[in-house]
Protein backbone atom coordinates (compact mmCIF):
# COMPACT_ATOMS: atom_id res chain seq x y z
CA UNK A 1 0.00 0.00 0.00
CA UNK A 2 1.33 3.31 -0.56
CA UNK A 3 -0.83 6.09 0.48
CA UNK A 4 -1.52 7.20 3.76
CA UNK A 5 -4.97 8.54 4.96
CA UNK A 6 -4.37 12.69 5.16
CA UNK A 7 -1.64 14.49 3.78
CA UNK A 8 -0.57 17.90 3.92
CA UNK A 9 0.49 20.00 0.91
CA UNK A 10 4.18 20.23 1.85
CA UNK A 11 4.24 16.39 1.89
CA UNK A 12 2.40 16.14 -1.54
CA UNK A 13 5.18 18.31 -2.93
CA UNK A 14 8.05 16.30 -1.05
CA UNK A 15 6.86 13.62 -3.12
CA UNK A 16 6.66 15.36 -6.31
CA UNK A 17 9.06 17.78 -6.81
CA UNK A 18 11.95 16.03 -8.35
CA UNK A 19 9.49 15.00 -11.41
CA UNK A 20 9.61 17.00 -14.30
CA UNK A 21 8.93 15.71 -17.49
CA UNK A 22 6.33 15.59 -20.07
CA UNK A 23 6.18 19.19 -20.66
CA UNK A 24 4.18 21.07 -18.54
CA UNK A 25 2.11 17.69 -17.83
CA UNK A 26 4.38 16.72 -14.70
CA UNK A 27 5.79 19.50 -13.10
CA UNK A 28 4.63 20.34 -9.64
CA UNK A 29 4.96 23.77 -7.76
CA UNK A 30 4.45 23.94 -3.33
CA UNK A 31 0.96 25.64 -4.78
CA UNK A 32 -0.11 23.05 -7.31
CA UNK A 33 0.34 20.79 -4.05
CA UNK A 34 -1.87 23.16 -2.18
CA UNK A 35 -4.56 22.69 -5.07
CA UNK A 36 -4.40 19.14 -5.27
CA UNK A 37 -4.27 17.90 -1.69
CA UNK A 38 -8.26 18.65 -1.03
CA UNK A 39 -9.30 16.35 -3.70
CA UNK A 40 -6.51 13.67 -2.66
CA UNK A 41 -7.56 13.54 0.78
CA UNK A 42 -11.49 13.42 0.22
CA UNK A 43 -10.63 10.46 -2.04
CA UNK A 44 -8.88 8.17 0.34
CA UNK A 45 -11.38 9.19 2.75
CA UNK A 46 -14.05 7.75 0.75
CA UNK A 47 -11.84 4.76 -0.64
CA UNK A 48 -11.85 3.50 2.96
CA UNK A 49 -15.49 4.25 3.67
CA UNK A 50 -16.49 2.43 0.86
CA UNK A 51 -13.89 -0.45 1.27
CA UNK A 52 -12.11 0.37 -2.37
CA UNK A 53 -8.78 0.43 -3.66
CA UNK A 54 -6.98 2.10 -6.73
CA UNK A 55 -4.69 0.39 -8.66
CA UNK A 56 -2.57 2.46 -11.15
CA UNK A 57 -0.41 1.74 -14.24
CA UNK A 58 3.06 3.37 -13.67
CA UNK A 59 1.84 5.47 -16.89
CA UNK A 60 -0.91 7.48 -15.21
CA UNK A 61 0.00 11.23 -13.92
CA UNK A 62 2.03 11.11 -10.55
CA UNK A 63 -0.05 13.19 -8.44
CA UNK A 64 -2.71 10.16 -8.79
CA UNK A 65 0.53 7.61 -8.35
CA UNK A 66 1.76 9.11 -5.30
CA UNK A 67 -1.49 10.56 -3.95
CA UNK A 68 -4.39 7.92 -4.08
CA UNK A 69 -2.70 5.02 -5.71
CA UNK A 70 -2.98 1.83 -3.08
CA UNK A 71 -0.95 -0.28 -6.08
CA UNK A 72 1.36 0.57 -8.62
CA UNK A 73 3.11 -1.24 -10.86
CA UNK A 74 2.95 -2.85 -14.35
CA UNK A 75 0.04 -4.95 -15.97
CA UNK A 76 1.25 -8.25 -15.00
CA UNK A 77 1.61 -6.88 -11.39
CA UNK A 78 -1.58 -5.25 -11.18
CA UNK A 79 -3.56 -8.61 -12.59
CA UNK A 80 -1.80 -10.24 -9.61
CA UNK A 81 -2.96 -7.39 -7.30
CA UNK A 82 -6.43 -7.87 -8.80
CA UNK A 83 -6.66 -11.24 -7.68
CA UNK A 84 -5.57 -10.76 -4.09
CA UNK A 85 -7.23 -7.71 -2.98
CA UNK A 86 -10.03 -7.84 -0.45
CA UNK A 87 -11.57 -4.51 -1.81
CA UNK A 88 -15.17 -5.04 -3.04
CA UNK A 89 -14.69 -2.21 -5.48
CA UNK A 90 -11.86 -2.02 -7.22
CA UNK A 91 -10.91 1.10 -9.33
CA UNK A 92 -8.68 0.70 -11.85
CA UNK A 93 -6.67 4.04 -13.10
CA UNK A 94 -5.11 2.72 -16.33
CA UNK A 95 -6.90 1.85 -19.77
CA UNK A 96 -9.86 -0.23 -20.04
CA UNK A 97 -8.28 -3.49 -20.78
CA UNK A 98 -6.57 -3.46 -17.60
CA UNK A 99 -10.48 -2.93 -15.53
CA UNK A 100 -11.70 -5.88 -17.86
CA UNK A 101 -9.19 -7.70 -16.78
CA UNK A 102 -9.60 -6.99 -12.61
CA UNK A 103 -13.31 -7.76 -13.49
CA UNK A 104 -12.75 -11.24 -15.37
CA UNK A 105 -10.58 -12.18 -12.24
CA UNK A 106 -13.10 -10.63 -10.05
CA UNK A 107 -16.89 -11.29 -11.20
CA UNK A 108 -18.07 -10.54 -7.76
CA UNK A 109 -16.71 -7.23 -7.27
CA UNK A 110 -17.25 -3.70 -9.01
CA UNK A 111 -14.90 -2.43 -11.62
CA UNK A 112 -14.53 1.23 -12.43
CA UNK A 113 -12.91 2.86 -14.90
CA UNK A 114 -11.95 6.90 -14.31
CA UNK A 115 -10.50 7.13 -17.54
CA UNK A 116 -12.47 9.51 -19.81
CA UNK A 117 -10.45 8.68 -23.27
CA UNK A 118 -11.56 4.76 -23.77
CA UNK A 119 -8.83 2.65 -25.37
CA UNK A 120 -5.41 1.71 -26.19
CA UNK A 121 -4.34 1.06 -30.18
CA UNK A 122 -3.19 -2.15 -29.77
CA UNK A 123 -6.93 -3.08 -27.56
CA UNK A 124 -8.55 -1.23 -30.52
CA UNK A 125 -6.56 -3.14 -32.99
CA UNK A 126 -8.33 -6.55 -33.36
CA UNK A 127 -11.76 -7.76 -32.65
CA UNK A 128 -13.49 -11.48 -31.45
CA UNK A 129 -14.55 -11.70 -35.09
CA UNK A 130 -11.03 -11.06 -36.90
CA UNK A 131 -9.02 -13.60 -34.17
CA UNK A 132 -12.01 -16.33 -35.48
CA UNK A 133 -11.18 -15.80 -38.98
CA UNK A 134 -7.70 -16.13 -38.15
CA UNK A 135 -8.29 -19.35 -36.23
CA UNK A 136 -9.72 -20.74 -38.87
CA UNK A 137 -7.41 -19.78 -41.46
CA UNK A 138 -4.38 -21.23 -38.67
CA UNK A 139 -5.68 -23.77 -36.82
CA UNK A 140 -2.77 -26.13 -35.86
CA UNK A 141 -1.54 -23.02 -34.25
CA UNK A 142 -1.68 -21.76 -30.24
CA UNK A 143 -3.24 -18.52 -30.09
CA UNK A 144 -1.52 -15.91 -27.77
CA UNK A 145 -2.91 -12.56 -27.08
CA UNK A 146 -0.87 -10.33 -25.66
CA UNK A 147 -2.92 -8.40 -22.09
CA UNK A 148 -3.65 -5.35 -24.54
CA UNK A 149 -6.80 -7.04 -25.75
CA UNK A 150 -10.01 -6.72 -25.04
CA UNK A 151 -12.09 -9.50 -23.23
CA UNK A 152 -13.77 -10.46 -26.22
CA UNK A 153 -10.51 -10.82 -27.87
CA UNK A 154 -8.91 -12.72 -24.91
CA UNK A 155 -12.18 -15.14 -24.44
CA UNK A 156 -11.03 -16.35 -28.36
CA UNK A 157 -7.65 -16.96 -27.26
CA UNK A 158 -5.66 -19.65 -25.74
CA UNK A 159 -2.80 -17.74 -23.66
CA UNK A 160 -2.57 -14.12 -22.30
CA UNK A 161 0.73 -12.69 -22.17
CA UNK A 162 2.19 -9.07 -20.62
CA UNK A 163 5.36 -7.47 -21.72
CA UNK A 164 7.18 -9.28 -18.74
CA UNK A 165 6.57 -12.46 -19.13
CA UNK A 166 6.06 -13.31 -23.44
CA UNK A 167 9.13 -14.60 -23.75
CA UNK A 168 9.17 -17.22 -21.11
CA UNK A 169 5.45 -18.45 -21.55
CA UNK A 170 5.60 -18.42 -25.58
CA UNK A 171 9.03 -20.48 -24.98
CA UNK A 172 7.32 -22.94 -22.73
CA UNK A 173 3.94 -23.51 -25.00
CA UNK A 174 4.22 -27.06 -26.23
CA UNK A 175 3.19 -26.02 -29.32
CA UNK A 176 5.64 -24.94 -32.29
CA UNK A 177 3.43 -22.68 -34.36
CA UNK A 178 2.28 -19.38 -32.13
CA UNK A 179 -0.31 -17.07 -33.64
CA UNK A 180 1.30 -13.69 -31.38
CA UNK A 181 -1.82 -10.97 -31.56
CA UNK A 182 -1.91 -7.85 -31.77
CA UNK A 183 1.10 -6.53 -31.36
CA UNK A 184 3.35 -6.34 -34.53
CA UNK A 185 6.54 -4.65 -33.28
CA UNK A 186 6.49 -7.14 -30.23
CA UNK A 187 5.64 -10.18 -32.43
CA UNK A 188 9.18 -9.39 -34.31
CA UNK A 189 10.65 -8.52 -31.10
CA UNK A 190 9.32 -12.19 -30.42
CA UNK A 191 10.63 -13.81 -33.58
CA UNK A 192 14.04 -12.71 -32.48
CA UNK A 193 13.91 -13.87 -29.33
CA UNK A 194 13.02 -17.44 -29.59
CA UNK A 195 15.68 -17.34 -32.50
CA UNK A 196 18.22 -16.24 -29.48
CA UNK A 197 17.22 -18.65 -27.45
CA UNK A 198 17.38 -21.67 -30.22
CA UNK A 199 13.07 -22.52 -29.29
CA UNK A 200 12.06 -23.97 -32.00
CA UNK A 201 9.04 -21.42 -32.99
CA UNK A 202 6.75 -20.92 -35.89
CA UNK A 203 5.63 -17.24 -35.24
CA UNK A 204 3.15 -15.61 -36.76
CA UNK A 205 1.91 -12.26 -36.09
CA UNK A 206 -0.75 -9.65 -36.32
CA UNK A 207 -0.63 -6.28 -37.08
CA UNK A 208 -1.43 -3.41 -34.44
CA UNK A 209 0.92 -1.10 -32.85
CA UNK A 210 1.01 1.05 -29.84
CA UNK A 211 1.11 4.36 -31.18
CA UNK A 212 3.73 5.75 -28.12
CA UNK A 213 5.88 3.25 -28.49
CA UNK A 214 6.14 3.03 -32.58
CA UNK A 215 7.52 6.84 -32.48
CA UNK A 216 10.95 5.94 -31.16
CA UNK A 217 13.57 5.89 -33.81
CA UNK A 218 17.08 4.19 -34.31
CA UNK A 219 18.69 7.94 -35.10
CA UNK A 220 17.37 9.26 -31.47
CA UNK A 221 19.99 6.41 -30.00
CA UNK A 222 23.01 6.96 -31.85
CA UNK A 223 22.76 10.70 -31.28
CA UNK A 224 21.68 10.55 -27.50
CA UNK A 225 25.42 8.00 -27.40
CA UNK A 226 27.61 10.54 -28.90
CA UNK A 227 26.39 12.43 -26.50
CA UNK A 228 25.99 10.58 -23.42
CA UNK A 229 29.01 7.31 -24.39
CA UNK A 230 27.78 6.09 -20.72
CA UNK A 231 23.75 6.17 -21.11
CA UNK A 232 22.01 3.09 -20.82
CA UNK A 233 19.31 2.48 -23.54
CA UNK A 234 15.94 0.89 -21.65
CA UNK A 235 13.24 0.28 -23.78
CA UNK A 236 9.82 -1.69 -24.07
CA UNK A 237 9.34 -4.48 -26.09
CA UNK A 238 6.47 -2.52 -27.96
CA UNK A 239 9.41 -0.97 -29.82
CA UNK A 240 10.65 -1.51 -33.15
CA UNK A 241 13.12 -4.73 -33.05
CA UNK A 242 15.74 -2.06 -34.22
CA UNK A 243 15.27 0.19 -30.76
CA UNK A 244 15.55 -3.14 -28.90
CA UNK A 245 18.45 -4.32 -30.49
CA UNK A 246 20.54 -1.42 -29.51
CA UNK A 247 19.41 -1.13 -26.14
CA UNK A 248 21.37 -2.20 -23.30
CA UNK A 249 17.84 -3.66 -21.56
CA UNK A 250 14.23 -4.67 -22.34
CA UNK A 251 11.63 -5.26 -20.72
CA UNK A 252 8.31 -4.01 -18.94
CA UNK A 253 7.68 -0.92 -17.01
CA UNK A 254 8.70 -2.57 -13.92
CA UNK A 255 11.18 -4.83 -15.43
CA UNK A 256 12.91 -1.25 -16.60
CA UNK A 257 12.49 -0.13 -12.70
CA UNK A 258 14.16 -3.31 -11.53
CA UNK A 259 16.97 -2.16 -13.50
CA UNK A 260 17.77 0.65 -12.31
CA UNK A 261 17.99 -0.98 -9.07
CA UNK A 262 20.48 -3.06 -10.06
CA UNK A 263 22.60 -1.16 -12.36
CA UNK A 264 25.52 1.71 -11.12
CA UNK A 265 25.20 3.64 -14.55
CA UNK A 266 23.43 6.81 -13.46
CA UNK A 267 22.48 8.20 -17.41
CA UNK A 268 19.49 6.52 -18.53
CA UNK A 269 17.34 6.50 -22.17
CA UNK A 270 13.88 5.56 -21.62
CA UNK A 271 11.81 4.85 -24.17
CA UNK A 272 8.70 4.18 -22.98
CA UNK A 273 5.93 6.73 -22.13
CA UNK A 274 6.51 9.65 -19.59
CA UNK A 275 4.95 8.24 -16.74
CA UNK A 276 7.37 5.51 -15.95
CA UNK A 277 10.29 8.49 -16.32
CA UNK A 278 8.57 10.26 -14.08
CA UNK A 279 8.43 7.11 -10.91
CA UNK A 280 12.13 6.72 -11.91
CA UNK A 281 12.48 10.51 -10.96
CA UNK A 282 10.72 10.29 -8.33
CA UNK A 283 12.27 6.92 -6.69
CA UNK A 284 16.36 7.34 -7.98
CA UNK A 285 16.83 11.34 -7.79
CA UNK A 286 20.56 10.56 -8.18
CA UNK A 287 19.88 9.18 -11.62
CA UNK A 288 19.77 11.36 -14.84
CA UNK A 289 17.14 10.87 -17.44
CA UNK A 290 18.78 12.17 -21.10
CA UNK A 291 16.33 12.45 -24.19
CA UNK A 292 12.36 13.15 -24.31
CA UNK A 293 9.81 10.44 -23.39
CA UNK A 294 5.73 10.22 -25.31
CA UNK A 295 2.47 10.58 -23.75
CA UNK A 296 -0.47 7.98 -24.10
CA UNK A 297 -3.28 10.34 -24.30
CA UNK A 298 -5.58 7.45 -22.67
CA UNK A 299 -3.30 6.79 -19.66
CA UNK A 300 -3.43 10.01 -19.46
CA UNK A 301 -7.12 10.66 -19.49
CA UNK A 302 -7.39 9.73 -15.82
CA UNK A 303 -7.80 12.43 -13.37
CA UNK A 304 -8.16 12.86 -9.78
CA UNK A 305 -11.37 14.76 -10.21
CA UNK A 306 -13.05 11.89 -12.19
CA UNK A 307 -11.58 9.39 -9.47
CA UNK A 308 -13.40 10.96 -7.12
CA UNK A 309 -16.40 11.41 -9.31
CA UNK A 310 -16.61 7.34 -9.80
CA UNK A 311 -15.88 6.94 -6.33
CA UNK A 312 -18.92 9.18 -5.07
CA UNK A 313 -21.24 9.11 -7.67
CA UNK A 314 -20.71 5.87 -10.32
CA UNK A 315 -22.48 6.14 -14.02
CA UNK A 316 -23.20 2.84 -15.49
CA UNK A 317 -20.95 3.65 -17.99
CA UNK A 318 -17.88 3.82 -15.35
CA UNK A 319 -18.94 -0.42 -14.51
CA UNK A 320 -17.32 -2.96 -15.80
CA UNK A 321 -19.30 -5.13 -17.84
CA UNK A 322 -18.71 -8.34 -19.12
CA UNK A 323 -21.10 -11.27 -20.27
CA UNK A 324 -20.49 -14.47 -18.25
CA UNK A 325 -19.62 -16.14 -21.18
CA UNK A 326 -16.97 -13.97 -22.55
CA UNK A 327 -15.65 -13.61 -18.70
CA UNK A 328 -14.85 -17.30 -18.72
CA UNK A 329 -13.64 -17.96 -21.44
CA UNK A 330 -11.17 -15.23 -20.93
CA UNK A 331 -10.69 -16.15 -17.99
CA UNK A 332 -8.74 -19.25 -18.83
CA UNK A 333 -6.85 -17.42 -21.04
CA UNK A 334 -5.15 -15.36 -17.67
CA UNK A 335 -5.35 -18.37 -16.11
CA UNK A 336 -2.97 -20.25 -19.06
CA UNK A 337 -0.46 -16.97 -18.21
CA UNK A 338 -0.40 -17.97 -14.40
CA UNK A 339 0.00 -21.44 -15.05
CA UNK A 340 2.74 -21.15 -17.89
CA UNK A 341 4.43 -18.26 -15.95
CA UNK A 342 4.56 -20.81 -12.58
CA UNK A 343 5.49 -23.86 -14.73
P1 LIG B 1 3.41 -3.06 -19.17
O1 LIG B 1 2.85 -4.42 -19.29
O2 LIG B 1 4.88 -3.03 -19.28
O3 LIG B 1 2.89 -2.40 -17.97
O4 LIG B 1 2.90 -2.21 -20.43
C1 LIG B 1 1.55 -1.99 -20.69
C2 LIG B 1 1.39 -1.03 -21.77
O5 LIG B 1 0.30 -0.62 -22.10
C3 LIG B 1 2.59 -0.59 -22.46
O6 LIG B 1 2.29 0.34 -23.43
FE1 LIG C 1 -2.06 1.26 -25.31
FE2 LIG C 1 0.29 2.22 -26.12
FE3 LIG C 1 -1.16 3.57 -24.33
FE4 LIG C 1 0.07 1.25 -23.65
S1 LIG C 1 1.04 3.17 -24.23
S2 LIG C 1 -2.04 1.86 -23.16
S3 LIG C 1 -0.15 0.09 -25.57
S4 LIG C 1 -1.74 3.13 -26.47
Amino acid sequence: MLVADHITAQELYERLKNIKVGGSVCHYSLKKCEELVPLINEINELKREKNAVILVHSYVSPEIIYGVGDYVGDSYALSKNALETDAGTIVFAAVRFMGETAKILNPEKEVLIPASLDGCTLADSINAKQVRTLRKAYPEFTFVCYINTTAEVKAECDVCVTSANVYDIVENIPNDKIYFLPDQLMGRNLVKEMIRRKADKHVRYYNGTCYVHEEYDPDQIFKIRLEYPDVKVVSHPECKPEICDQSDFVGSTSQMLDYMLTTTAKEFLMLTECGLSARLQQEFPDKRLVGSCTLCRYMKSNTLENILRVLKNPMPIDYVHIGEETRQKAQKCIEAMFHYTNS
